[in-house]
């Protein structure tokens, strides 16, 4: 008999999954929890109900620490947002699950792996392309993708079998998360035009009802990674963990975004990131403090490649590692502290230090100790402008058309 390695929620789809492996395929099936800390649900239920329902084994890995540590730092450190608003959460998180059940297939000698994505979203492919590129030997099965059941019918069929269906109704939204962030689609978030509903939020408190006090909060990157949260060392779990419920408290971290999926489609998405939101932000400032601006136009350009790369499931790429030896290389000074203030939903910076930084204070101020040589701006404005007076007098002036098009017709004598 064949063995196929599950990646197991405990959710209703993936429980109806096991059986109908076993049925459609004839495969015997394992069963693996990945814990990321969604801290969402009772991993030990998790494996006694794959068990109950016939799971050959089941499985819980603990992989939050790699998470933080191959995944969400580099990341960060990469300035990793999709479309400027989503810090990947899910993303992230998907190379990773299906690199441990390549490894459980490999362990226990299976010839498939299967997950509970649909045919519509992002995750499919990310599973798909990682599993292809780590195992290509593997066969990648999609129950939900390939038997097309409604809701009723997954339930009705998850009655025959005996299959716990959840007593309570469950959340009218599909949500993903783990601990660097929260994902909710469907329902009537699919209405772009609707104002999310408080109860697709579990980690924010709405803005509105936040401490009317701020809080104030100091980070320290060591080469472009969190290493400290108020002069506390902190391993990445523990200080992802306690800063996203501090800014979770202030209402920071809820996001709004009609996103464009791989797949071609548009999709209202909810995130909620409070500590993805608050560390981006201080990551950023750092940067601007510690990168020169040849240094942060190119970082830009890369950030937003390796963002896209996260997003359409390339994790396993050529590609990834040659902009993974760019961020290494380009955040070795990316060190200081960073204070920010939480406040009602916003996220603010208020103050940055770095023992590398590139700020002068006697370069820029306009007080007693200046040490700029403004006599030497007068050279160079004279080479700066240079190519421009020569334009300038051969074409524009010439032709009368020095201000065509970019100041009023009034003032051009245009019509
Ligand atoms: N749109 C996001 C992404 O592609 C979130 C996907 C959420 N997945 C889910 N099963 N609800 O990364």
């Amino acid at each position: 008999m064949g063995k196929v390695v599950l990646a197991y929620s405990g959710g209703l789809d993936t429980s109806v999954a096991i059986r109908w492996l076993q049925e459609q395929y004839g495969l015997e099936v394992v069963c693996l929890t990945v814990d990321l800390g969604a801290n969402d649900r009772d991993l030990s239920t998790v494996r006694e109900r794959a068990l109950q329902i016939g799971a050959r084994q089941a499985l819980i890995v603990d992989a939050k620490d790699v998470f933080v540590r191959y995944f969400v730092w580099p990341a960060l450190r990469a300035g990793a947002v999709y479309e400027c608003k989503y810090p990947l959460a899910t993303a992230l998180g998907r190379p990773l699950i299906a690199k441990l059940l390549v490894d459980v297939a490999r362990q226990e000698g299976a010839t498939h792996v299967a997950h509970g994505c649909t045919g519509k979203g992002n995750d499919q492919v990310r599973f798909d392309v990682s599993v292809g590129a780590l195992a290509p030997d593997l066969t990648v099965i999609a129950p939900i993708r390939e038997w097309r059941m409604t809701r009723d019918e997954e339930i009705a069929y998850a009655q025959r079998h005996g299959i716990p269906v959840p007593a309570t109704r469950e959340s009218p939204y599909s949500t993903d998360q783990n601990l660097w962030g929260r994902s909710i689609e469907a329902g009537v978030l699919e209405d772009p035009d609707v104002e999310p509903p408080e109860d697709v939020y579990a980690w924010t408190v709405s803005p509105e009802r936040a401490p009317d006090a701020p809080a104030v909060v100091e980070v320290e990157f060591e080469r472009g990674i969190p290493v400290r949260l108020d002069g506390a060392a902190l391993d990445g779990v523990a200080l992802i963990g306690r800063l996203s419920e501090l800014a979770g408290q202030h209402g920071v971290g809820r996001i709004d975004h009609v996103e464009n999926r791989l797949v071609g489609i548009k999709s209202r998405e909810i995130y909620e990131a409070p500590a993805a939101v608050v560390l981006h932000e201080a990551h950023r400032a750092l940067e601007a403090m510690t990168l020169t601006r040849h240094q942060l136009r190119l970082k830009e350009l890369v950030a937003q490649e390796y963002a896209d790369l996260v997003y359409n499931g390339l994790w396993f790429s050529a590609a990834h590692q040659d902009l993974a030896a760019y961020i290494a290389s380009v955040q070795r000074f990316v060190s200081g502290t960073v204070r920010l203030k939480l406040y009602k939903g916003t996220c603010r910076v208020v103050g940055r230090t770095s023992p590398v930084s590139l700020y002068r204070h006697e370069l820029a101020t306009y007080d007693r100790g200046d040490m700029f040589d403004s006599s030497a701006a007068v050279g160079f404005i004279a080479l700066w402008g240079l190519p421009l007076r020569t334009q300038a007098s051969a074409q524009l002036l010439r032709a009368g058309e020095e201000l065509r098009g970019i100041m009023p017709p009034e003032i051009t004598g245009e019509s």
